[in-house]
């Protein structure tokens, strides 16, 4: 049987990216969080689940300079690759799961990635991973399916998000500054609604 891994990647191989469900033209939201974040432009910022997403392509544009993108989907990260270059950008593929990151970040942003985590122990073990990544006084931007939204995304399973299961898994370390809800349109004609939220790591 395919892993889940394998089910991404031959989705990249074989989709144009316009055509998948989750394409965004231009990432707003996710792009107004993280400026709302202030952070300087160096700042070294990484995006989860990152696929063959536009936002790395925007926050570049804008003057980010230092973007670490991550996924399990090699093709996927390609395509970005063929798009941005290496300059400033850093590409990581690996399991969100279990990668070992060498660096620290001041952002960590996850569209679409962390509603796939169904279980608790999944959930628990991304949120080890973010608090591992991030220095205190750091950003997680997460935007998901919410409790409106599909059940499914890319024929998988989605857990929806929750603001209280989030307060729950987060709210020890992190605090909530902002929540939005957002319908997003995909290319195939479908309303899906996201709930994105901005935590900050607490200093103490
Ligand atoms: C629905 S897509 C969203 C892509 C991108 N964030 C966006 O908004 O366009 C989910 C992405 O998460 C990646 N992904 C899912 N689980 C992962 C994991 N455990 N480790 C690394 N990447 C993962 C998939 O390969 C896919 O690119």
């Amino acid at each position: 049987m395919a892993s889940l891994q394998d089910h991404w990647e031959e989705i990249y191989k074989e989709k144009p990216s316009v055509s998948l469900g989750w394409y965004q033209e231009s990432p707003s939201l996710s792009l107004r969080l993280i400026e709302g974040a202030g952070l300087p432009k160096e700042a070294p910022c990484l995006d989860a689940g990152a696929g063959c997403s536009l936002l790395a392509d925007q926050l570049k544009a804008i003057g980010y300079q230092d973007l670490s993108l991550v996924d399990w989907s090699l093709a996927a990260l390609e395509q970005v690759k063929g798009r941005l270059g290496a300059k400033g950008v850093q590409y990581l593929v690996g399991d969100l799961l279990k990668l070992k990151l060498e660096r620290r970040y001041q952002l960590w942003h996850d569209r679409a990635v962390f509603h796939f985590l169904i279980n608790d122990q999944e959930q628990e073990a991304y949120l080890e991973q973010v608090k591992a990544a991030l220095v205190p006084g750091g950003f997680f931007v997460v935007g998901g399916f919410s409790p409106e939204g599909p059940e499914r995304c890319s024929g998988q399973p989605v857990r929806r998000l929750a603001p209280l299961r989030l307060a729950e898994l987060f709210g020890a370390d992190f605090e909530l500054e902002v929540e939005q809800a957002d319908i997003h349109h995909t290319p195939g004609g479908t309303a899906q609604s996201y709930l994105y939220q901005r935590w900050r790591r607490k200093t103490i």
